[in-house]
C-alpha cells in the first residue's frame, strides 16, 4: 500500500475511425477540447494526483503526440522575438510539466493488451490509467479521489458510475457491495454486457489504479468481447487474488470518444471560459434569429 503513484499509462493507440475524416493524419486525442488537446485534460489530472511519469501507449500516426510534449526551437524563438512572454512560458511548461515515456503498441489487440505493453515501465509498483477519452472535471481530480482509496484500503481502484440500464453494453460492469462513501468491494466484472447480463448499473469509467499483478494476468489473457483481450477480464481473475475496490467518482465526465460527446463537451467547456461564453451565445442567438 502507498500514499502516491508515480507513474500513469495512457493507451493512445486507437485509430479514432469515429472521428474520420478529422483523424486521418492526426491522433484523436490531439482534437482541440476549447483551448488545449485531449490529452492533455488527461495528463494534467495525473499530474494533479502526484504523477510524475506519464507512459504513452501509441500506436501509428500518433506522432503529433510526442511532438507537443516536447520543445520547439523554432517557436520558442519565434514567441522570444515577438516578446510574446505568456504564450513562450506556456509552451515551455508543456514538455516540463512531466516526464513523457512513449511505448508502441503494435496491433489493435485490445485495452488489456495497451496495458501489458506498459509493463517494461510499470511492472515494479501500482501505477494510475487513464483513457483520456473520457475527460473528467472534478475536484480534487478523479484519479486523485481513486488514490485516496488506494491508499486508505491497499488494493487496486476503479472509477464507476451509474448508469442506466440501455448503457450497460458499452462500458464494464462490477458486481460489487457497498463499503460506504461512494466505495464499494469489487467481486466480479463484466465487458460491456447487454442489461439482462448486467450484474448492476455500475459502470467503469476509464480511470484506474492497478496492481503490477495485472501484468503475468494479460499475459495470458485470452480475447473476449468483441474479439480483444479486454482489461476487464484480467482485472477479474485479479479480484481472486488481490482485492479492487471501485469508487464512484465526485466529478462531471464529458466523452469525448464520440463526436457528438466531444462537441458537446466544447461548447459546454466553452461556456466556462470567461473569454468564451460570449461566444458561444453571440452564435446560439445568431442562429436562434436567422
Ligand atoms: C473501455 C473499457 C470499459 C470501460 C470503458 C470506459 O471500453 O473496456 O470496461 O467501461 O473503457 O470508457 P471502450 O470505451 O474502450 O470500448
Amino acid at each position: 500500500m502507498t500514499s502516491s503513484i508515480s507513474k500513469c499509462l495512457f493507451p493512445v493507440a486507437g485509430l479514432g475511425t469515429r472521428f474520420l475524416p478529422a483523424t486521418k493524419e492526426i491522433a484523436k486525442e490531439m482534437l482541440p477540447l476549447v483551448d488545449r488537446p485531449i490529452i492533455e485534460y488527461g495528463v494534467e489530472e495525473a499530474l494533479a494526483a502526484g504523477c510524475k511519469e506519464m507512459v504513452m501507449i501509441t500506436g501509428r500516426a500518433k506522432k503529433a503526440i510526442e511532438d507537443y510534449f516536447d520543445r520547439s526551437f523554432e517557436l520558442e524563438e519565434l514567441l522570444k522575438s515577438r516578446n510574446k512572454q505568456t504564450l513562450y512560458d506556456e509552451v515551455i511548461s508543456l514538455s516540463e510539466m512531466a516526464d513523457f515515456i512513449y511505448l508502441r503498441q503494435h496491433r489493435p489487440l485490445g485495452l488489456g493488451h495497451a496495458v501489458l505493453c506498459g509493463e517494461p515501465v510499470c511492472r515494479n509498483e501500482y501505477f494510475g490509467v487513464i483513457l483520456p477519452d473520457d475527460v473528467m472535471v472534478a475536484e480534487p481530480s478523479v484519479l486523485a479521489q481513486l488514490l485516496a482509496v488506494h491508499s486508505e484500503r491497499g488494493g487496486s481502484v476503479v472509477a464507476l458510475e451509474e448508469v442506466s440500464a440501455e448503457d450497460t453494453s458499452r462500458y464494464g460492469v462490477v458486481a460489487a457491495e457497498n463499503a460506504g462513501n461512494g466505495v464499494f468491494a469489487v467481486k466480479d466484472m463484466v465487458e460491456k454486457p447487454g442489461p439482462e447480463k448486467a450484474p448492476s448499473r455500475l459502470a467503469i469509467m476509464g480511470r484506474y489504479i492497478l496492481s503490477p499483478a495485472i501484468f503475468p494476468i494479460l499475459e495470458r489473457q485470452q480475447a473476449g468481447a468483441g474479439g480483444e483481450i479486454q482489461l476487464t477480464d484480467g482485472i477479474r481473475t485479479l479480484i481472486s487474488q488481490e482485492p479492487v475496490w471501485g469508487v464512484v467518482y465526485k466529478g462531471r465526465r464529458f466523452d469525448c470518444g464520440t463526436q457528438p460527446g466531444w462537441l458537446h463537451a466544447n461548447i459546454r467547456l466553452a461556456m466556462e471560459h470567461p473569454a468564451l461564453k460570449e461566444v458561444v451565445l453571440r452564435a446560439v442567438k445568431e442562429y436562434e434569429e436567422e
